[in-house]
């Protein structure tokens, strides 16, 4: 029998009213012993997540539209106008901080405030288009001898979306256009042949040449780190979404194809597909991450327009098409099955929800709770359950 995904949903409801009651005003990443820690000070207040926590408030909002949800996702967007002082904080994840704050809040009640954050950002994102090399530079200088000057990420292609909505907004190209040239430029760069991903590529800042790519937060060079996949199988489908162009679903399925034919027996996925039998460590928000792309990519190609739509000659017929959704959903009711039964804390007074979170390969600290594993998770099992708002 399949699973009860509504059940599931309710269930997260259930513990989430306990757990935002008694986290007013925090904005965490991590949870330890079971309690969330706060990133809203100062001296935090840019940390790439920061995001997630009011994305995981609106989508709660959504669901239930209960009052304390609101509050608090209005105040943590509230408390991220320090992050707009600071230039150093402000890099390419300008769309995972704004996207599921001011741009979510926008999207419900259309303030002008929010609306203004949302611009803010993303007109300091599309400042920082390498127009040599046709990237969005990632990273801001670490203090340290590398020069990241010339840096692109897979990650950004979920940025790009905080791009391709000020578009639509202001009616004004510009910002779908920094979207577009960068979105190309990784198809190009960081796509393999097999249809895996590279994390980071360095380009020569000045001629936009080609330097190396690097391992990142992966294994190594030449490995397969998961969430990367994710970013790109998400993010490709997403600039489909906002585009129509067939360039980004193809892209999309050829990764997508890549990481459905990697995914272990236990539906757990690993942090890199390439990693060692010793050690082996998961990574959850890859699972989580990627099911959101999966059941999205899943609903494009159940539309018959999919194989009309868009400005390149389409190789599927529509009974491949659905072959290719149903295999995808699939793919996502394994991974969020495994989630769900080997991986998930529904505990009302834990604050995390996803116990086994990566950062990184090769950091000291692996399988632990991280906020944007459980952000994804609520978005995962609210688009099977009809209660999603679309953030991206
Ligand atoms: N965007 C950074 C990460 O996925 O860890």
């Amino acid at each position: 029998m399949g699973k009860n995904w509504e059940e599931i949903a309710e269930k997260i409801i259930k513990k989430e009213r306990a757990v935002v009651e008694r986290n007013k005003g925090k904005i965490p990443y991590t949870a330890k012993n079971h309690v969330f820690d706060d990133r809203s000070d100062k001296k935090d207040i840019c940390w790439w997540t920061n995001g997630f926590y009011g994305g995981t408030l609106w989508q709660l909002y959504n669901a239930t539209k209960e009052e304390l949800f609101k509050d608090c996702a209005i105040e943590l967007e509230n408390k991220m106008d320090a992050c707009f002082m600071d230039y150093n904080g402000m890099d390419h994840d300008a769309g995972f901080r704004w996207l599921p704050t001011a741009v979510a809040n926008y999207r419900l009640f259309q303030g002008k405030e929010s609306k203004n954050r949302a611009l803010l950002a993303a007109a300091n994102l599309s400042g920082r288009f390498n127009l040599n090399g046709n990237f969005i530079r990632a990273w801001n200088d670490w203090g340290d001898d590398r020069d990241t000057t010339g840096w692109a990420i897979i990650d950004c292609m979920m940025n790009l979306p905080l791009l391709y909505w000020a578009s639509e907004e202001l009616g004004d190209p510009r910002f779908k256009a920094i979207a577009v040239a960068h979105a190309d430029t990784a198809m190009k760069n960081f796509i393999r042949e097999d249809g895996s991903v590279r994390h980071i590529v360095g380009f020569d800042p000045a001629t936009g040449e080609f330097d190396r790519d690097y391992g990142g937060q992966g294994y190594s060079e030449g490995s397969s780190w998961t969430r990367g996949q994710t970013w790109a199988l998400y993010g490709f489908t997403l600039s489909y979404i906002h585009t129509g162009d067939k360039k980004y679903l193809e892209t999309a399925i050829k990764v997508a194809d890549r990481f459905a034919e990697r995914i272990p027996e236990n539906g757990l996925i690993p942090v890199d597909f390439d990693q060692p039998k010793e050690p082996y460590y998961i990574d959850s928000t890859a699972a989580a991450i990627a099911s959101c792309g999966f059941i999205t990519l899943a609903k494009v190609l159940e539309d018959p327009e999919v194989c009309k739509s868009g400005n390149a000659t389409c190789r599927m017929n529509n009974s491949e098409a659905t072959m290719l959704s149903e295999k995808y959903m699939a793919a996502a009711e394994k991974m969020l099955s495994a989630l769900d039964e080997i991986d998930c804390d529904y505990d009302p007074s834990h604050d995390e929800l996803l116990t086994r979170c990566s950062a990184s390969y090769h950091d000291k600290e692996h399988e632990f709770p991280i906020i944007y594993g459980d952000y994804y998770y609520i978005e995962a099992i609210w688009k099977l359950t009809g209660r999603e708002l679309f953030i991206w």
